[in-house]
């Protein structure tokens, strides 16, 4: 069943030095219970359609069907992990991963209970008070997609997670999600610079193309098994990584990768 359709989507900006049009009539689907990732080339408005898409921005035309239903965009039924880790720097980690069930009514009491079951779950029992500057970048990164997965949406934005992490932890972080996922049958959209980490983590992996942007192509990606290092360790993972390094044009040293 298709749960979100993006529909011929158009956004232009203009700014002092004129009009940039960033989305050239965006088209595609996401699944029930799908996992994409979105790859392109910096600044060809990835974080544009998440911002569409969570109701943040509004589209200068085309359209978003959510479960069959045309919708302006989905604020406050999307968990939404931005680009940037916005942990609250005075709140400690329990009020951060309180925050987003206080902002839906929560009461108190039940959302910290919660909220300690959680950070237990995830390893960061112990870390209740502490405040974000005092965690490690992977911490913190798990703290907030703690507070996107504790309001248990069904359909989880996540704009480049874990592009700041050293490799150890981000292959960790990976298989957090990926555990997170599956237990509790959550759609994904996944922006990620890496095609190694798309590769290893999604379903379908959409390709698109520079500004304005569309959809230059979309991969199934079949691969025996969906964790970290085992869907690096397929035997298939390096014809897809080679293929999606040519669509996006990623070229070395020592030979063109298509
Ligand atoms: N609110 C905004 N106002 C003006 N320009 C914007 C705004 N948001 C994004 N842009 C511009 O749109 C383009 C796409 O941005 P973005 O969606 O952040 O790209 P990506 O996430 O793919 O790197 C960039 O040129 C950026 O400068
Ligand atoms: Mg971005």
């Amino acid at each position: 069943m298709t749960k979100l359709s993006v529909r011929d989507v158009r956004k232009s900006f203009t700014g002092k030095s004129g009009r940039t049009d960033v989305l050239g009539g965006l088209t595609f689907d996401i699944r029930d219970g799908d996992f994409v990732s979105i790859i392109g080339p910096s600044g060809c408005g990835k974080s544009t359609v998440f911002n569409i898409i969570a109701g943040l921005l509004e589209p200068d035309s085309g359209s978003l069907v959510y479960e069959g239903a045309l919708v302006e965009g989905l604020r406050g039924r999307v968990g939404y992990m931005m680009q940037k880790d916005l942990l609250l720097p005075w709140r400690t980690v329990l009020d951060n991963v309180v925050l987003g069930l206080e902002l839906r009514g929560v009461p108190r009491k039940i959302a910290v209970e919660e909220a300690r079951e959680h950070l237990s779950t995830y390893g960061l029992a112990g870390f209740e008070d502490s405040y974000p500057q005092a965690l490690s970048g992977g911490m913190r990164q798990r703290v907030a997609l703690i507070r996107t997965l504790i309001v248990n949406p069904d359909l989880l934005l996540l704009d480049e997670p874990f592009s700041a992490l050293d490799y150890q932890t981000r292959l960790y972080l990976e298989g957090v999600l990926m555990e997170a996922v599956e237990n509790f049958r959550k759609t994904v959209v996944l922006v990620t610079h890496d095609i190694d980490e798309a590769v290893a983590l999604s379903k379908r992996v959409i390709v698109l193309s520079g500004r304005p942007a569309g959809v230059k192509a979309i991969y199934d990606i079949e691969l025996a098994e969906r964790t970290p290092i085992g869907a690096r360790s397929d035997p298939r993972f390096a014809g897809y990584f080679h293929a999606l390094c040519g669509e996006l044009d990623i070229q070395t040293k020592r030979g063109e990768a298509a």
